[in-house]
């Protein structure tokens, strides 16, 4: 990794990737825009990400739910009432920051899941220093709620109070039971979505990391509640490894150390959980073609787990300014449909033919993803600044890559030339994401596109006219081979699926 946060968002705006919203009059603090680049990468990885997960599986099925909904979803699962980060503000300059990022960079203290006192006591104790202006004065501390409120018609009146999803996952309790009552969907078995969610977070920072619109991929995997442990798969599963940063160890000042899957499972985690936290790190590792030394699994500390939550374990990357956050896993258990089965008045049951009882069923893990920390964790490990070649070469696998070729002919002022590349071009862009470009040396040209990922570039050149003939060359390996027009399509094939 050779570049800081900063500097990737700057490659990222620079190349057509990403760029801040609202950046004509000033820029909107915790919100991007993705432009004709990233929206390609941001596409390419829900796709691999629905594919894994909801359409090749029998037992997943999708839905995709409104942004706006009932304030009473968000009473019901606590959101209203404590989804809230603790604020401080600085008396001098007035700027407000999370206290907790205050405490961790200044103290190094990890200070997740206590209390207002505790952190008023702390702030007291350990002194804190305002980034802004460096004063060391503040106010007391408070909750901060994250949820962004709306009015829904023409009264701004409590009764019509809506809220933007600050999670997709209540949109999927809420259909618990329409998708019970419409498919033939049998326990255990989960329901997917890709959404965007919404929080108004204190202190966006660190680019696309913590903003305030973002998009979550999740599932809520529901199992009978005295099987949580029944997961047939895991065995297949056992002898993977990975990094893993238990709680204990954290809590002793350990490092992380390489752990097997059966070994994880001696940790307070349901078999299910341990599966579909290999699904998920398997997703990284095989469709983003993410390092996995650059990954690690991290449980929480009991001080952190969320008061729904009998366990959580987080996917970590190891970005620049440290490991942090990319995914989430939770054993929410039956907390959320218990809690709108009771504030909605409406069974949240299901009838089990085996044991002929019905049932709330728990959630035995809830897999989520943000597409944003995704994103971001590709670009990091896909960035390569290439002394050699003197250009970055942007090393992303072909299924996220923003275009898997680009076709080139070799000169732009030939027209027999430019023609047959055309020709070629359109033979191709019908199966693969694909780009013509005839401006510039053809030097100058391989650089542009390795810097934006481009796998294979296909060059028409003279030879081409005598012998139907075009050379492709790798991104990585920059290995050129020339191939017959006709086998094109085959060659390709196999070089996106090998
Ligand atoms: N339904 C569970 C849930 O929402 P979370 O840990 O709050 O859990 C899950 O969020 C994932 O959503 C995170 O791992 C992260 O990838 C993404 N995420 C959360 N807040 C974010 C933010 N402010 N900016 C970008 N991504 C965020």
């Amino acid at each position: 990794m050779t570049i800081n946060i900063e500097e990737m968002a700057t490659f990222c705006r620079k190349k057509g990737f990403v760029f801040p919203n609202s950046e004509i009059y000033g820029g909107l603090s915790g919100f991007f825009d993705f432009g004709p680049l990233g929206v390609e990468v941001n596409n390419k990885i829900k796709q691999t990400w629905w594919k894994r997960f909801v359409q090749d599986r029998d037992d997943i099925v999708g839905i995709d739910g409104s942004i706006v909904s009932s304030q009473k979803i968000w009473q019901a699962s606590g959101h209203v009432d404590s989804f809230s980060d603790v604020l401080i503000e600085c008396k001098k300059c007035h700027s407000r920051q999370r206290a907790d990022h205050l405490l961790e960079e200044q103290h190094n203290l990890n200070v997740e899941g206590k209390s207002l006192d505790y952190f008023n006591a702390i702030v007291k104790e350990k002194g804190l220093k305002c980034p802004k202006c460096q004063s060391e004065e503040f106010g007391e501390c408070s909750q901060f709620n994250l949820m962004f409120k709306t009015f829904v018609g023409p009264k701004e009146d409590e009764e019509s109070v809506a809220y933007l999803r600050g999670e997709t996952a209540q949109i999927i309790f809420t259909n618990f039971k329409n998708v019970l009552d419409t498919t033939r969907v049998k326990l255990p078995f989960g329901i997917a979505q890709i959404g965007k969610a919404f929080r108004n977070e204190i202190s966006p920072r660190e680019f696309l990391f913590r903003v305030r619109e973002f998009e979550q991929m999740e599932i809520e995997f529901f199992t009978h509640p005295g099987k949580a442990d029944d997961c047939p798969y895991i065995k297949d599963f056992l002898k993977v490894e990975m990094n893993v940063f238990t709680a204990e160890n954290q809590e002793n000042n350990q490092e992380q150390q390489k752990m097997s899957v059966a070994d994880l499972l001696k940790l307070n985690i349901n078999k299910w959980q341990a599966y579909w936290l290999v699904q998920e790190y398997l997703w990284f590792t095989e469709d983003l073609g993410i390092n996995p030394e650059n990954l690690r699994v991290r449980e929480h500390t009991k001080d952190e787990l969320a008061f729904y939550a009998k366990a959580c374990f987080d996917l970590d990357y190891n970005f620049p300014m440290g490991w942090k956050e990319i995914y989430g896993n939770a054993d929410r258990g039956k907390f959320d449909l218990t809690q709108h089965q009771e504030h909605s008045g409406k069974k949240m049951e299901y009838f089990d033919e085996e044991t002929q009882e019905k049932v709330v069923p728990v959630v035995a893990s809830e897999p989520s993803q943000g597409v944003e920390r995704a994103f971001l964790s590709l670009m990091f490990d896909s960035y390569h600044d290439d002394k050699e070649r003197g250009n970055v070469v942007l090393k992303l696998p072909p299924k996220v890559s923003p275009f898997f070729c680009v076709v080139l002919p070799l000169v732009k002022n030939k027209e027999n030339i430019t023609q047959k590349a055309k020709e070629v071009y359109q033979q191709i862009k019908t199966c693969y994401s694909c780009y013509y470009d005839q401006a510039a040396s053809v030097g100058r040209r391989y650089a542009r596109a390795d810097e934006i990922g481009v796998n294979y570039c296909i060059t028409v050149d003279f030879d081409t006219l005598e012998d139907d003939c075009v050379t492709i060359r790798d991104r990585d390996s920059t290995k050129q081979e020339r191939i017959k027009i006709s086998e094109l399509n085959n060659k390709l094939f196999s070089l996106y699926f090998s």
